[in-house]
């Protein structure tokens, strides 16, 4: 039995998805929990030629047993939760029996979108538009509309902590998916320009309603240059043209804007594993660093300088790099556990 929550290490869109998409399938969990802030993430999962943006459901609906949830602390918006489900069903992937939401999750509404896109939000945060952080004002105000009021969802309804728990009880595998970054932590990050809940391994566990001394596992994943999308300090932030040129160039899942780059920070990322009390770390995108990894399965076959390059995170972290990206798909990694 082991619970292992994931969380990312610097400003998000380090490939969570990606990895645990991959858990998921790998090891056969019984079950996965998205916590973390709500529909401003945008998790990205290729199975095959398919690539899907999930925005609210779990990177883990690639493996047809592993029930979906979503804790209380998240902030749902039920057209997107829907639309997810719908396309999900499309594509084969039986989720509208398996998922459930939090009936206490806080709803999204019109107006907090609206909110978010103006002013200080939307001009000087920069924040992603969802109406997430307007959301999370109401709900601090205890005037917020909960999931268990809201029709649309009400067949999805369930009860995350106790369903969680009992699974752990009974021996089984859960997986806590995170959102967002560290750095991008109302009270670890870079005040003000952060989103509007911590996001780092602990408030993981309360938004689904698991204490800490059920964990067992923290993988932090780092990715292997750093990005950032809105505003607020990168540091060694490279020019557009320098990322383009080192192929770092990104655009955000959610909004579209072109993330802007730096190198691997050593410094942040010890201070995250600090922080989120990691146990392994997960690498992605090794293959956009050495190109000659696109793909490797195995170690033994990285070049000597990729190796060179985890070795090194492995040194200064003190903490091993058990799950390698080498590709988009979530069959192309390295596995060292
Ligand atoms: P908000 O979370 O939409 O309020 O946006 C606050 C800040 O966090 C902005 O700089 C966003 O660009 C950033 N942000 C929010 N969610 C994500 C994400 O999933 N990936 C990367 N940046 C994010
Ligand atoms: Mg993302």
């Amino acid at each position: 039995m082991v619970c292992t929550v994931i969380v990312d290490g610097f400003f998000g869109d380090s490939g969570k998805g990606k990895i645990v998409s991959y858990l998921a399938y790998a090891d056969d969990v019984e079950y996965c929990a998205r916590g973390g802030v709500g529909p401003n993430a945008g998790h990205t999962v290729t199975v095959g030629e398919r690539v899907f943006r999930l925005r609210m459901l779990p990177s883990a609906f690639v493996n047809p047993e592993t029930r979906l949830l979503i804790g209380p602390g998240v902030v749902v918006n039920p057209e997107i939760v829907l639309k997810e489900v719908s396309e999900l069903e499309v594509a084969g992937f039986n989720v509208e029996r398996r998922f459930g939401l939090d009936a206490q999750c806080a709803v999204i509404e019109p107006k907090h979108i609206k909110a978010d896109r103006s002013g200080h939000l939307g001009e000087v945060i920069q924040t992603t538009g969802t109406g997430t952080g307007p959301c999370n004002a109401d709900r601090a105000l205890r005037r917020a509309k909960l999931a268990r009021d809201e029709p649309s969802l009400k067949r999805f309804l369930a009860d995350v902590s106790m369903e969680l728990n009992q699974a752990l009880d009974k021996g089984m595998d859960v997986l806590v998916e995170g959102t967002q970054g560290t750095y991008l932590s109302l009270y670890h990050g870079t005040y003000p320009y952060v989103t509007s809940k911590d996001v780092c391994s602990s408030a993981a566990c309360s938004d689904v309603g698991i204490g800490p001394t059920r964990v067992d596992e923290v993988i932090l994943v780092l990715k292997s240059y750093v990005t950032r999308v809105g505003a607020g300090e990168l540091p060694g932030e490279l020019t557009p043209e320098e990322a383009r040129r080192r192929g770092w160039e990104e655009y955000g899942t959610v909004t579209g804007r072109q993330r802007r780059a730096a190198p691997f920070n050593y410094e942040l990322a010890r201070r995250a594993a600090m922080i989120n009390g990691a146990t392994q770390i997960a690498l992605t995108k090794l293959d956009v660093l050495y190109p000659e990894c696109r793909g490797v399965r195995d170690y033994g076959s990285l070049s000597r300088e990729a190796k060179d390059f985890v070795e090194r995170i492995e040194s200064e972290l003190g903490l091993p790099v058990t799950l390698i990206g080498t590709g988009p798909d979530l069959e192309e990694v390295i596995d060292r556990r």
